[in-house]
């Protein structure tokens, strides 16, 4: 946080450099533990579902042989995918669980300013970044909790996943399956989870995902917040004014302030953090190779 330059009284001066170390010593929490935990478990389990995924996917191709044989053989690989798909299908019960204490503790009212639920603000911020986009004026945008970018991307990736699950549970139990539906659903089951797969990985994750949490020159080249659960109290009044603003209006900002980590411990994060990022990055030009092959892939087929 910037120094404070006053022209104070030494006394009124000594209670606001008071004030600003105070402040120094609490954080905004972004993100709980818990959100964070199904974030990571999320984030793992989709790359493994990936990487046992797509060779089962393009099995008669030179690199998916490779691969398979690296991860001991085509059932080794299904065993693997399965698990990973166990964690995946976890972590969503865990959001409906989060959603529902959320419903129960609100009485059904979920909606509003700080909320998940799109609002006509986000409509208004899209249209105004799309008219950007053609060349009509510079927005500038206040956001409240969540942006209208993350929104989409929540719902977007909430429905990608329960395709996945739905599919893939069909997938996995094709008898019991076929005991409620015809036998062609296995079929539907089977394209919508190979394309989604491909949908998932190629878009939401390659571009999507890595432009709004990474490339932003907001947050370029890394947002520690899902990692840590926290920013700096003054970066979080610049970057939600809204909801920022809200708070202190409603008295309810201390909900949100929690106290700095020690120093070792932000060390020992760091390192985590760091490993992290390093096999993410390393994961994401890996997919993004695959993308590319697969866009060659498809134009040679034309
Ligand atoms: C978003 C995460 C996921 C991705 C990217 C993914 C990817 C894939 C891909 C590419 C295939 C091969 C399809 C083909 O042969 O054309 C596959 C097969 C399969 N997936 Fe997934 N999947 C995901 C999630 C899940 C989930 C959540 C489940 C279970 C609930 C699941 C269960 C299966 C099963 C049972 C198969 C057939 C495996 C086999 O033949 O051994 N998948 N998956």
């Amino acid at each position: 946080m910037a120094s404070i330059e006053t022209h104070h009284s030494p006394t009124a001066a000594a209670r606001i450099a008071a004030a600003a170390a105070a402040v120094e010593q609490v954080h905004y929490q972004r993100f709980t533990a818990f959100q964070r935990w199904v974030h990571f478990l999320i984030m793992c389990s989709f790359t493994v579902l990936v990487f046992t995924g797509m060779p089962l996917r393009y099995s008669d191709q030179g690199w998916a042989k490779w691969e398979m044989s690296h991860l001991g053989g085509i059932q080794t690989a299904g065993i693997v995918h399965r698990f990973a798909a166990m964690i995946m299908v976890s972590c969503v019960f865990c959001m409906l669980g989060f959603f529902a204490r959320i419903l129960v503790k609100t009485r059904g009212r979920y909606w509003g300013p700080g909320t998940m639920v799109p609002t006509r603000k986000d409509w208004h911020d899209l249209v105004a970044m799309v008219r950007w986009f053609l060349g009509k004026g510079r927005p500038v945008l206040e956001h409240d909790r969540y942006s209208y970018w993350e929104k989409f991307e929540f719902w977007a990736a909430s429905g990608g996943v329960t395709i996945m699950c739905v599919t893939g549970a069909m997938l996995w139990y094709p008898q019991l399956t076929t005991r409620f539906l015809p036998g062609i659903f296995l079929n539907f089951a089977l394209v919508n989870h190979s394309g989604g797969a491909l949908l998932a990985m190629g878009f939401v994750f390659v571009f999507w995902h890595v432009f709004h949490a990474h490339l932003r020159p907001e947050v370029f080249p890394m947002d520690k917040t899902m990692f840590d659960g926290g920013l700096p109290v003054d970066e979080y009044a610049r970057e939600r004014p809204l909801e920022y603003e809200r708070r202190v209006r409603e008295g309810s900002l201390h909900e949100v302030l929690v106290p700095v980590h020690s120093p070792s411990r932000q060390r020992v994060e760091n390192v985590i953090w760091w490993a992290i990022t390093i096999v993410a990055l390393l994961v994401w030009a890996a997919f993004t190779l695959f993308v590319i092959w697969v866009a060659s892939f498809w134009l040679g087929s034309l």
